[in-house]
């Protein structure tokens, strides 16, 4: 059984998580109004539902181990970037966030002495190091590109299999 604390943590993440998928949701929607950006478009929609998918597999477990998921509110994500590069900068500095609030949650669940809640954030713990991975590789690639509009192309074109590298 959850105690309070833990539980009450836990909840946190699952709005933090919806939190997460609803700004890569506003990406998504944005790129896809943008010349260009078809496979960018591609990479934010899956991107909001496995954060929605993260937040899913929070909601059951807390549910699960006799506590009681809230579905919280959400703020309204950022409408539009300034560019491809701003909003590649937000996704890393929000991943950053996540792993910082996933690495508290272990440090609380290890306080609680609660093994179960241990475990079941190792899977968080490998998914945020995938996530961050993948971020940095995009800004640095970014980064590079600058201004090149051949190298946007090529970026636009390959950022779906760099998911699966
Ligand atoms: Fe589920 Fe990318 O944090």
């Amino acid at each position: 059984m959850l105690s309070n604390v833990m539980k009450d943590a836990l909840n946190r993440q699952v709005l933090m998580e919806a939190q997460s998928s609803q700004a890569y949701l506003a990406m998504a929607s944005w790129a896809e109004i943008q010349p260009g950006l078809k496979g960018v478009t591609k990479f934010f929609f899956q991107h909001s539902d496995e954060e929605r998918m993260h937040m899913l597999k929070l909601i059951h477990y807390i549910n699960e181990r006799g506590g009681y998921a809230i579905i919280p509110a959400l703020a309204q994500p950022a409408l539009t970037y300034v560019s491809l590069k701003k909003a590649f900068e937000e996704l890393l500095k929000h991943e950053l966030a996540v792993s910082d609030s996933i690495n508290e949650l272990v440090d609380l669940s290890l306080k609680e002495k609660d093994y179960a809640t241990h475990n079941f954030l190792q899977w968080y713990v490998m998914e945020q190091m995938e996530e961050e991975r993948l971020a940095r590789e995009c800004n640095d690639k970014l980064e590079m590109i600058g201004d090149d509009k051949s190298g946007l192309y090529l970026f636009d074109r390959d950022i779906m299999t760099m998911e699966q590298d």
